[in-house]
This record gives structure tokens, C-alpha cells and sequence, in this order.
């Protein structure tokens, strides 16, 4: 649904986000997370077609978002960082002029926008002034107004930011149950957020992707298995065979991660109960070959983010 392919993007000299690639497919809830200045919002305003790529492509259900943009942005909702409201109108009157704007015609808008304000539980304040609406209500305005035109998909710029702890379970709630019938995107910086809403996790960091996984992958990590990372130099194929033997080794999580002509780094999981730290280099020792590194890589989603997203 939504492809992106060696996106760039530079603000001057500055490169904000630099050669990104990837794949959202239909219905899927992505958490974009990222520090400060990583380029989440800079790489959702060109999903979004609100700003051109410097290079790149990217698409929209295959509509590239720049030769094709109408027909690209009428498939998105998009919920910016600033919610661009006009605090002078109501609800009400705020949203039915987006969805005209929108094109919905004035058959059906009302119903629509009814809807919105009952899905977005805006029904008390459809007649207030939105000056007057606390900022969780605003963002509330601001989800009704990407969601009007009912689109296929929805990028949502930190949709809780500012909200105190009260409405932000109801705001992530609200976009929960959005989340069945569109494909979501979402940004953040806050961990529990994402491992809530969304099924997997697009980590970006000063411009490029860090990780992209799924929550589940991330978790397991945390519960009942921990990691370790080893550097060998030796034959790949009788590592693995013999580091399989060892007691604690969950055999099918033990995996190359990555293959050079000086070394081979193996991903180990084992059993959290069992330390094979020692068994691992004996092994190791006892065939021959050379170790690099031998790192327990335990973790938890926040160690994960923190490690991906600071250098060393
Ligand atoms: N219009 C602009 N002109 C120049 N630089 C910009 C502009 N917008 C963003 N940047 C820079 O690009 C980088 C990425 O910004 P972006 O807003 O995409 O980050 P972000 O991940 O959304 O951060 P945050 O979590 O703070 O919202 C930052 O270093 C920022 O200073
Ligand atoms: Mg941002």
C-alpha cells in the first residue's frame, strides 16, 4: 500500500532523511519511533505528498505520490504535528468544511460528519468553539478531520503528544479501533505506546532505518530468551552444527546475521535460565576458531531503541 524506494530527502545542505526504503502493506499498524530530529515527521509529510522526495520514489497503493498525487493523497488521512485547525470555527462546522474540501458532497456530509464525531466521542463539544477545547480534544478534531473522507490510509504524527495520561488511553484506544479498517502509521518517541498499538516497529534514526520488526520479535527478546552475539572466524556451516549441541541453544533461533570474508556473526538464542557464555567459547576453543566478539545482548524494547538509536 504505501512503498517508498531510496527516499531521500535534503533541507538545503542538510540531509534529513537519506536513502530509505520500505514496504507497508495493506492493513498493517506501523510504528514509526524514532529520537528527536530522526526524520519521522520530515518522512511523513512525503507519504503524505505534503512535501516532495529530493529523490526517490514513493507510492501510494501504486500511485506515485509525486506524477500521481490527487489520486495518491485521496487514499490518505493525515494527521499532522501541528494539528492545522481554525480555532475560530465549531466542531462541527470545522469538520464538515474539511470533508468538502475533501469532496464529499452535501448528501451525504452530514451523516459523515455525525459519524466522525461519534467515532472521535466529540459529541459533547460539536458546538464549541475549537479555541475552547483542551489540547486532547483538539487532537481528537484533528484525527476527525484525517479520518472524514474515510481513507485507506492514515498517517498520524504523534497522536498523543500533550495529552495528559487520562486522555491518552482513550486517544490510543480511539486509534485502536480505527486501526481495523485502514493502514495505519504512526509515529513516536514513546516505546509503550507503539508495542500497544501497532504490529510492527520501523526504527528510524538520523535519517536512515534503524530496524524494522515486529513487536513480537522485539518482545521475545525480553521474555524467556536472551541473546548473544558472536563475531567467529571459521567455516559458518560447522559453527552452527556445533554450537546446535549445546544445552540451552533454542537450535532454531541460532542464525547468521551477517557474513564477511574475515568473520561471521552468529545471533544466539538460548534459554534465559542458562548462562552458555562458557560453554560457547569452549566450543569455540576446542574447533579452532578464531573469536572476535562474544557479546550477551539481553535486552529490553527501551535498550533495543536506545542501542539502535545512539552511537556508540
Ligand atoms: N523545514 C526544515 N528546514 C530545515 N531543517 C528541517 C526542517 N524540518 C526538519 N528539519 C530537520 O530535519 C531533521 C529531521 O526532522 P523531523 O522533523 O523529520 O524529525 P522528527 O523525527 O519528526 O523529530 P521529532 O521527534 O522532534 O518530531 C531535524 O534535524 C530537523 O531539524
Ligand atoms: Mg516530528
Amino acid at each position: 500500500m504505501i512503498e517508498l524506494n531510496n527516499i531521500t530527502k535534503y533541507y538545503g545542505n542538510f540531509p534529513a532523511v537519506t536513502d530509505i526504503s520500505f514496504k507497508i502493506d495493506k492493513g498493517e499498524i506501523v510504528g514509526l519511533l524514532g529520537p528527536n530530529g530522526a526524520g519521522k515527521s520530515t518522512t511523513m509529510k512525503m507519504i503524505t505528498g505534503y512535501m516532495p522526495p529530493t529523490s526517490g520514489e514513493l507510492s501510494i497503493d501504486n500511485y506515485d505520490i509525486v506524477q500521481q498525487s490527487i489520486e495518491a493523497r485521496k487514499k490518505i488521512g493525515y494527521l499532522p504535528e501541528t494539528v492545522p485547525l481554525y480555532t475560530d470555527m465549531t466542531v462541527y462546522s470545522y469538520i464538515e468544511f474539511m470533508g468538502k474540501l475533501r469532496g464529499i458532497n452535501s448528501k451525504t456530509i452530514k451523516n459523515k460528519v455525525n459519524n466522525v464525531v461519534e467515532i472521535c466521542k466529540l459529541g459533547d463539544y460539536r458546538n464549541s468553539l475549537i479555541s475552547k477545547l483542551s489540547k486532547g480534544y483538539r487532537q481528537r478534531v484533528g484525527i476527525a478531520q484525517a479520518i472524514i473522507h474515510e481513507p485507506e490510509v492514515l498517517i498520524l504524527d504523534e497522536p498523543t503528544i500533550g495529552i495528559d495520561p487520562n486522555q491518552v488511553v482513550e486517544t490510543r484506544q480511539l486509534i485502536k479501533n480505527l486501526s481495523g479498517e485502514h493502514t495505519l502509521v504512526l509515529s513516536s518517541h514513546i516505546l509503550p505506546e507503539v508495542s500497544t498499538i501497532c504490529e510492527r516497529v520501523l526504527i528510524i534514526n538520523e535519517g536512515e532505518i534503524a530496524a524494522s520488526d515486529t513487536i513480537e520479535n522485539l518482545s521475545s527478546l525480553v521474555s524467556g530468551t536472551s541473546k548473544i552475539e558472536i563475531d567467529i572466524i571459521g567455516s559458518p556451516q560447522s559453527v552452527q552444527t556445533e554450537i546446535e549441541k549445546i544445552d540451552g541453544v533454542k537450535a532454531i533461533d541460532l542464525w547468521v546475521k551477517k557474513s564477511t570474508n574475515e568473520f561471521t556473526t552468529f545471533s544466539i538464542e538460548s534459554d534465559i535460565s542458562k548462562d552458555i557464555r562458557s560453554e560457547i567459547s569452549k566450543t569455540i576453543i576446542n574447533n579452532g576458531w578464531e573469536l572476535l566478539r562474544l557479546e550477551a545482548m539481553g535486552m529490553s524494547l527501551e535498550d533495543i531503541f536506545l542501542k539502535i538509536t545512539t552511537t556508540e
